[in-house]
């Protein structure tokens, strides 16, 4: 069984312990409601051979007004079984005043990177994600921190982060790990129903269409202009955004020269679903 850390000085008492013997530490944030996209996380991490904490904490601030705050699915009996069987060694669990103490007033704001995508549709989102993100890095000083390339623009935003304000530790991407017909595995399918369900593996059908077609040479316009009609076909009725963006500053290009990213937003009923592909220029 972890041990079951509560506050910010059990954990950096556990962290200091493991040190002392010499050990690594990996830190694997998350929100709870664990799928087989966060196992992947934390069996990443162990393969590092130190240490794995896993946070599970809710945050609010990343959750706007109209936002599934209150609906997001809280699992931690079904997350503290899974991460049990999973080998790892703590949980840090806090309650939001060890995060947000009375009198909290200081936000993480990431330009630039964050201005477009999720950014431009959730514009409180990337505010709530870094401040939490450069807590948990700072409370816990892991060696490495991992995050999903599923969330694309958040794993950009904390790079981005720990550089800026000099935090000691790495960010390591993990791939977006699917279900058999391709969709991305998130806590949010869980609200889909049997129709949507059926329709939204393709989202990353056309995704993966539209790599192809960038790889080959197609511009971003014409790429985009043939994935909307297509996922429009499939059934998505709402798109929030679907671009081609170089893969570090997240900046629109119109041909693909370099490492890039097909990214997506769009709507199955209540459903928002985020996926991304990665793109490479051919020869
Ligand atoms: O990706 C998530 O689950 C959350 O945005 C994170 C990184 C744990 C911050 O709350």
């Amino acid at each position: 069984m972890p041990a079951l850390l509560d506050s910010v000085a059990g954990l950096r008492e556990s962290v200091a312990a493991w040190r002392a013997d010499g050990l690594t530490v990996a830190l694997v944030p998350t929100m709870g409601a664990l799928h087989e996209g966060h196992m992947a996380l934390v069996r990443a991490a162990r393969a590092h051979g130190g240490r794995t904490v896993v946070s599970l904490f809710v945050n609010p601030t990343q959750f706007a007004p109209d936002e599934d705050f209150a609906l997001y699915p809280r699992t931690q009996a079904d997350d503290l079984a899974k991460l049990a069987e999973a080998g790892v060694e703590a949980v840090f669990m806090p309650p939001t005043k060890a995060i947000y103490p009375p009198g909290f007033a200081t936000t993480v704001r990431v330009e630039g990177v964050t201005a477009g995508l999720e950014g431009a549709s959730r514009p409180h989102f990337f505010d709530g994600v870094a401040t939490v993100v450069t807590k948990l890095l700072l409370q816990c000083l892991p060696d490495v921190a991992l995050f999903g390339e599923k969330d694309y623009q958040q794993l950009v935003t904390v790079r981005r982060l720990a550089a800026d304000l000099d935090i000691p530790c790495r960010i390591e991407a993990v791939p977006t790990v699917r279900a058999a017909d391709g969709l991305a595995l998130s806590s949010r399918n869980a609200y889909l129903s049997a129709e949507e369900r059926r329709i939204a593996p393709k989202l990353f059908e056309v995704l993966t269409w539209m790599a192809a077609a960038l790889g080959e040479g197609a511009t971003s316009a014409n790429a985009i202009a043939h994935g909307t009609a297509l996922l429009k076909d499939a059934g998505f009725a709402r798109i929030d955004y679907l671009a081609v963006c170089d893969a570090e500053m997240l900046e629109p290009v119109v041909r693909v020269e370099g490492p890039a990213r097909v990214l997506a937003a769009v709507w199955l009923g209540e459903t928002r679903l985020i996926d991304n592909v990665p793109v490479s220029p051919a020869g």
